[in-house]
């Protein structure tokens, strides 16, 4: 059975827990102010080439919540795609942290219409932009829209926001400097994904001009997500960073998106519904071959009527695209001939 649902539906990376395991041994401060905590910071900032501040946490709900509670305050808002986990994924969590009202703006291919984007921050009264990379429809945004939508927010005296739960994915498919893709940019926070590419349960919330997370451990704390033995989701990103572990698996991941949208592309009666530029790719193809492969065991998720979505991980095997493609060329071939 071949389960492209989503990319936290894996197993962690090997090394990733290996790390955790090897991390079980006697004392460490509490709270974050341990050495591995201290080691990964270190290591996001050479990364990121920037001395940034950057802390440990367990979801990436909470990831792009509290940081997003920084950027904005009651009276403000976040505005963020349409499409965006911040809107219907996280339950309000970003606006039970921060006190913002969210705003949505509508998107063309997961990323924001800039005519759109202008309009709605014309009259808003400060906050945050948030944009999300890989997109929700596994596109991607480039340096300079980056730049273009960092412009226009700062004009605002609005600060701007990445969810980067699949900043891995961006970073290789764009072949990009990850200072390209955030501070060099104008971003001034990023949700660093980890748990989709490798991870048991650690991302990390990154502030570029530092002093923005000045506050961030006590409203960490202060939202319940200041893990006790934060040594043990600091020791999964020192691993995932480790060897550029992190790079490794999300070219792993995209290589197999681009395999299945290739092969997808070409069965007559299916069509891609948006270029494959990371590692997911969403198709388009009628209920009843759907259905299909449902009954052959195969797993995905199904987003609206005749459109789903099929996720590569860091673990996929090309034994299991090819396997989803030759299914879906059967059973786009068994409608032709039944027409
Ligand atoms: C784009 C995006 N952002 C944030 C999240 C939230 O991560 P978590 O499920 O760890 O809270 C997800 C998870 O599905 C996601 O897809």
């Amino acid at each position: 059975v071949f389960d492209f649902r989503s990319d936290n539906v894996v197993e962690a990376h090997p090394a990733v827990m290996a790390a955790m395991l090897a991390a079980n041994t006697g004392t460490q401060t509490s709270y974050g102010d341990d050495d591995y905590s201290r080691r990964m910071a270190d290591g996001l900032r050479a990364v990121f080439a920037t001395d940034c501040a950057a802390f440990p946490i367990a979801t990436g709900t909470a990831a792009n919540a509290l940081a997003l509670a920084l950027l904005a305050g009651p009276g403000q808002r976040i505005v963020a795609q349409d499409s965006a986990h911040v809107v219907d994924g996280e339950e309000g969590a970003p606006e039970f942290y921060s006190g913002a009202t969210l705003r949505t703006v509508a998107t063309e291919g997961g990323k924001f219409r800039m005519d759109a984007l202008a309009e709605a921050i014309a009259e808003v009264p400060g906050g945050a932009v948030t944009l999300t990379q890989a997109t929700e429809l596994g596109t991607l945004y480039t340096p300079a829209e980056i730049r273009a939508i960092a412009d226009l927010a700062h004009a605002k005296g609005m600060l701007v926001h990445v969810d980067g739960s699949r900043f891995a994915n961006a970073v290789v498919a764009l072949d990009a400097h990850p200072a390209d893709l955030t501070w060099r940019a104008g971003v001034d926070a990023l949700s660093f994904g980890a748990t989709k590419n490798g991870a048991a349960m650690a991302e990390a919330v990154i502030f570029f001009p530092q002093h923005l997370g000045d506050d961030f451990p006590r409203r960490r704390k202060r939202g319940g997500h200041t893990v006790s033995k934060m040594r043990f989701v600091s020791a999964q990103l020192e691993a995932y960073l480790a060897g550029d572990l992190w790079l490794a698996n999300a070219r792993h991941a995209n290589a197999m998106a681009a395999r299945l949208g290739a092969g997808l592309a070409a069965i007559p009666g299916v069509s891609l519904a948006a270029p494959v530029q990371a590692n997911e790719v969403f198709v388009r193809a009628a209920p009843a071959l759907l259905n299909g492969l449902e009954a052959r065991g195969f797993q995905f998720f199904s987003r609206q009527e005749g459109m789903f979505r099929l996720v590569c991980a860091w673990n996929t095997s090309d034994a299991a695209v090819d396997a989803i493609i030759a299914a879906i060329r059967e059973l786009a071939a068994e409608r032709a001939a039944a027409e």
